[in-house]
């Protein structure tokens, strides 16, 4: 059982594919177990299903075959409610685009994750102008996301991921627009988090060489399995 409870991410034999006018499998029986407090790269190239894991992990699609668990939960049986529940109180995701909501200004894109908790506006307020002096964005708070930069936007985007304090946080390509400097402001944000908090972090991302600083286990996709990354 102990074994278990460091286990916070199970994959046990996913079969997925995609059926539009022809089947695409991405994954195989493929198994992936990632622990508490790990900081997982998942490297592979274009098109070889790193978005699919991410959106399996959080429960966005489903396998066709195969079990989840994410904390001790088998994901697979849950409905979209319990689904949306299970993610807003656990999981933190942070997408290659940013994802801010436009007509809200930085400091309300970091508030939403709280209020939908049901934390009240004020505390909800502070923490997330907490987060954004965190990510060194402060002075931005009443800006709304059009005026920032994209690295900005992706700072204000993992600050909103934070908001609520997950256990987990699932990053897609999260450097995906960025340059050089900002990329590793991201990944420096990342580790920080993961250390300081001892969240447990899967990055994926085709950005290997940078990545492979920072995380602290990688894992290929391969014949449609996860395989070691040495
Ligand atoms: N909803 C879908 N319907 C059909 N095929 C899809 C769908 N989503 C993804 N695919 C296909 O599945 C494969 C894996 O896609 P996925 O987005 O997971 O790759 P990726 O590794 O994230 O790629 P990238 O690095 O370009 O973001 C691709 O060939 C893609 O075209
Ligand atoms: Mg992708």
């Amino acid at each position: 059982m102990k074994l278990l409870d460091d286990l916070v991410v199970i994959l046990e034999k996913i079969t997925k594919y995609y059926q539009d006018t022809q089947k695409v499998v991405i994954f195989r029986d493929a198994d992936l177990l990632v622990k508490k407090g790990e900081f997982l790269g998942v490297f592979a190239p274009s098109g070889m299903g790193k978005t699919t894991l991410i959106l399996l992990i959080a429960g966005i699609i489903k396998p066709n075959k195969g079990k989840i668990f994410v904390l001790g939960h088998e994901i697979t049986h849950m409905n979209r409610k319990e689904l949306a529940f299970f993610r807003r109180k656990n999981i933190g995701i942070v997408f290659q685009f940013f994802n801010l909501i436009n007509t809200l200004t930085v400091v309300e894109n970091v508030m939403l994750p709280m209020e939908l908790n049901g934390i009240n506006k004020k505390e909800a307020y502070e923490r997330a102008l907490k987060l954004l002096e965190y990510v060194g964005l402060k002075e931005k708070a009443h800006v709304f996301p059009a005026k920032l930069s994209g690295g900005e936007q992706q700072r204000v985007a993992l600050a909103r991921a934070l908001a609520h304090n997950p256990k987990i946080i699932l990053a897609d390509e999260p450097t995906g627009n960025l340059d050089e400097d900002n990329k590793r402001i991201v990944f420096e944000l990342l580790r920080d988090v993961n250390r300081q908090n001892e969240c447990t972090i899967i990055v994926a991302t085709h950005d290997i060489e940078l990545a492979s600083k920072y995380v602290s286990r990688a894992v290929k996709i391969q014949n449609k399995k996860f395989v070691e990354w040495c």
